[in-house]
This record gives C-alpha cells, structure tokens and sequence, in this order.
C-alpha cells in the first residue's frame, strides 16, 4: 500500500482549506454547502423521511412502544447534540411531548432555508390535534416557520467546543451521526453525563465510516498520523477517528452506565487485515473487532 503522506497535493489542499475552515467557519459552510446529511441533492420528502426515521429509531433503542411516546416525552427537557441545518427531530420531540430541546452545535450550521422551511412544512403536516398545536409554539410567531424557533421551546446554542454546558437539566441526551464528529471525546462525554438528570438516559448512534476520506480500503483513513490528521481536518468537522471502544471508554469514564450497545455495520475481515500493518499509532493496540465496528448504536443512563 502506497503510504498516504506522500500524497502531497491532498495535504496542502486539506490544510488550506482546513485554515479558512477556521478563520471564517461560516464562509466555509456555505462554501461546501454541508446540510448535516451530506451535500448530495436531496428531495424534501426524503429529508422529512429522514428526520421522521431518526425520531422512531431513537424510541425504537429505548423499548418505547410508538404509542407510549406522548406519555413518555410528557414535561422532559432534552438535550440533542449536532442537529444539522435544521431541528426537525427537536420539533418532533415537541410535537410529542417534550417541554424543551436544546440543540448544540460547534458549527453555525442552522439554515431556515426555503428547502428547510418545506421540510418543516411537511412534518407538521403529518401532525394534528395537540401535536400540531405544540410544534406550531416552537416558532418565535406561532405557526409562522419563518420567524425563527422560540427559544423557550428550542434553543439552538453554538459555540467552539460544541458543548451544552448544562448541570442536571435534560432527562434525555442523543444524537445521530454526531459523536463521530467532536473534537474531544472525553469533554463531549462528561458534558452529557453533567447535563443529565440524576435518571436520565443517552441514546446515540455513532458512524465509524470514513465518511468519503479513505483510498482504496475503507479503513484506510485510519493510516494518517494523529498531527496530520488534524492539520488537515481539525475545523471542519470530519470524523475525529475514534473507534466504539474509545467512546464506550469515554462514556463510562464521564460516569454512564451502558445499557445497550449494538454494532450497525461491519468491516470486512480482509480489509481490516490489509490496513493494520500501516494504521496510525492510537489504532495500532486495537483489537480487530474495533475495527469490525463501523457503527453502532448506544444507550445509557446516569449511575444511581
Ligand atoms: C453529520 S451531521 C448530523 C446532523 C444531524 N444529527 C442529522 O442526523 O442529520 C453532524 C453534526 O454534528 C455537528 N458537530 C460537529 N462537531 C460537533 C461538536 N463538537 N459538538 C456538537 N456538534 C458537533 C455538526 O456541525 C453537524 O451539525
């Protein structure tokens, strides 16, 4: 295998742009035009999709019958890392129960686009009675997707470390694609442990893929040195590398009880045996089951 470093043309473009990522983030958002959900075209039924599937899942993990949801979510506070360019899984909380969604960013990724307002429009279409009601009272003018979101309902809060900062306040703490994303694992961890309440949960689900950054093995990007790495990528947002064991290492270590992990996708066992004679040194005591993990999911709660 051709090592990676040499490839010179791909550092210089990926450090430039990782230095205009941190200069001027918001320039480089709207540059590569990023949604949260990859940059291709999608439609906006798709999108709704999306986002009604990621509601669904997140009680499919927490063994909470479809019917159970309003009764569940009644008066609880959340807490969503990463929501992309718009809250709609936040919205759908609402609609369902829940009193407040903080939603935290390290990115000012929020758009209220006319796609994303079309997007919104067509979840609370799917909606009637009090649902409807409630998530038309998370805009800042009921009912009124352009006037922006009620930040007694959801507040959309951005800042460099993308951490809530809050003590004891959300009974329930998830995020989909997003932990692969923070820039320090152990602070990202101990910032939900610290957000939750005494019996909250966590339920996340974490992308160990390359996310389009690999060569020819999907495990490849899993040879670039640690500083090279973060030469190149360190403002944009791109997976910081970290494989299942670190985060379950990380979530125990901020004091979570795991309650339910469960692998989404594998590698194959010959790539894995292809890439580790060249991996970068945090990788290189790995067992090759951390290898096979290329996505899982997550739950936890609060130790009692
Ligand atoms: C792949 S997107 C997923 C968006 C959304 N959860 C979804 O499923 O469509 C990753 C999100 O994580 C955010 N993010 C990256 N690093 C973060 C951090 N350290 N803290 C919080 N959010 C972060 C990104 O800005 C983006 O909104």
């Amino acid at each position: 295998m051709k090592p990676l470093w040499m490839d010179l043309t791909r550092v210089a473009h990926a450090s430039a742009s990782n230095l205009l990522a941190a200069v001027a983030p918001s320039y480089y958002l709207r540059l590569t035009g990023q949604t949260g959900r990859g940059r291709a075209e999608e439609r906006t039924s798709d999108v709704a999709d999306y986002f009604l599937r990621s509601f669904d899942d997140y009680f499919r993990q927490l063994e909470v019958a479809a019917t159970d949801i309003p009764a569940w979510l009644a008066g609880k506070t959340l807490l969503e890392y990463g929501p992309g360019d718009v809250p709609a899984v936040a919205l759908l909380m609402i609609a369902y129960g829940a009193e407040k969604v903080w939603c935290v960013d390290r990115f000012p990724m929020l758009r209220l686009s006319e796609k994303n307002v079309a997007v919104l429009e067509l979840l609370l279409g799917g909606l009637s009675g009090s649902a409807l009601q409630r998530a038309r009272g998370c805009f800042l003018r009921h009912g009124d997707l352009r006037s922006g979101f009620d930040p007694a309902r959801i507040e959309y809060r951005v800042n460099a470390s993308g951490l809530s900062g809050l003590r004891q306040c959300a009974d329930m703490v998830y995020s989909r694609a997003v932990l692969e994303h923070v820039n320090d694992l152990q602070a990202t961890y101990a910032d939900m442990a610290s957000a939750l309440k005494p019996a909250g949960v966590a339920v996340h689900l974490v992308d160990l893929k390359s996310h389009g950054l690999h060569k020819d093995n999907p495990l490849d990007f899993l040879v670039w040195p640690e500083w090279l790495w973060r030469l190149m990528f360190s403002h944009k947002g791109v997976p910081n590398r970290w494989r299942r064991i670190h985060h379950l290492q990380a979530a125990e270590g901020a004091g979570l009880k795991l309650t339910n992990v469960q692998t989404t996708s594998t590698a194959d066992p010959a790539d894995i045996r292809r890439v580790r004679p060249a991996l970068a040194k945090p990788f290189q005591d790995l067992a090759d089951q951390e290898f096979a993990c290329l996505g899982f999911w997550m739950v936890a709660e609060t130790r009692a």
